[in-house]
């Protein structure tokens, strides 16, 4: 059992939903200049909100969504046909990535790793799927404090992973680069 805290779902808000795909994937791509045809992975992707937006401005090579829930998986799938987008989405662990080493330039996550148990664990997963160079891109405490007051876990345990290395900051969003 890896669930130190058990993981709490969100609830389906459109209007957050239309944020994510018009405001907010727009801002970290411009604002953290993510490159252009990498290989990118999306930990909990949940419905797939960040995917046709990610696809759109980093025409990316390869595009992977992961997530733990088989159901939001099954709406990210139907978003991504009605969109006509080319992504894979695989059911997985973020603490136990189904991927080998080096296989992504960009891991992109919007908040799931604040909120999982072990995260240390998640982040040692990402540090290792990630190429030389890659960037693991992620939302600041900051951001969790003002989109989820009161559930928010603070920090992320970066001290574990010393493989991910302060790289770009945009106030709400930052990236670590791997070693
Ligand atoms: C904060 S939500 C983010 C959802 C979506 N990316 C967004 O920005 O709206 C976290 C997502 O992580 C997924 N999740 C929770 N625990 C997970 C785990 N251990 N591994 C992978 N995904 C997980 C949830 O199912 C949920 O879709």
């Amino acid at each position: 059992m890896l669930s130190r805290h058990p993981y709490e779902p969100f609830p389906n808000v459109e209007s957050r939903n239309v944020l994510q795909e018009c405001v907010e994937v727009p801002a970290v791509v411009r604002s953290l200049k993510l490159p252009v045809g990498a290989r990118v992975l999306e930990v909990g992707c949940g419905r797939g909100i960040a995917l046709p937006p990610l696809s759109q401005l980093c025409r990316p090579s390869r595009l992977v969504g992961l997530d733990i829930d088989e159901e939001l998986l099954a709406a990210a799938r139907s978003r991504a046909d009605e969109r006509g987008i080319d992504v894979e989405l695989v059911r997985g662990d973020v603490r136990a990535l189904p991927f080998a080493d080096r296989s992504f330039d960009v891991v992109v996550d919007f908040g799931t790793c604040y909120h999982v148990g072990h995260a240390e664990r998640a982040l040692s997963e990402i540090a290792r799927v990630l190429d030389h160079g890659g960037r693991f891109v992620h939302e600041t405490p900051l951001s969790q404090r003002l989109a989820h007051p009161v559930r928010s876990r603070g920090r992320l345990p970066w001290r574990s992973e010393p493989r991910l290395c302060r790289d770009r900051t945009a106030v709400l969003w930052s990236s670590r680069r791997a070693l």
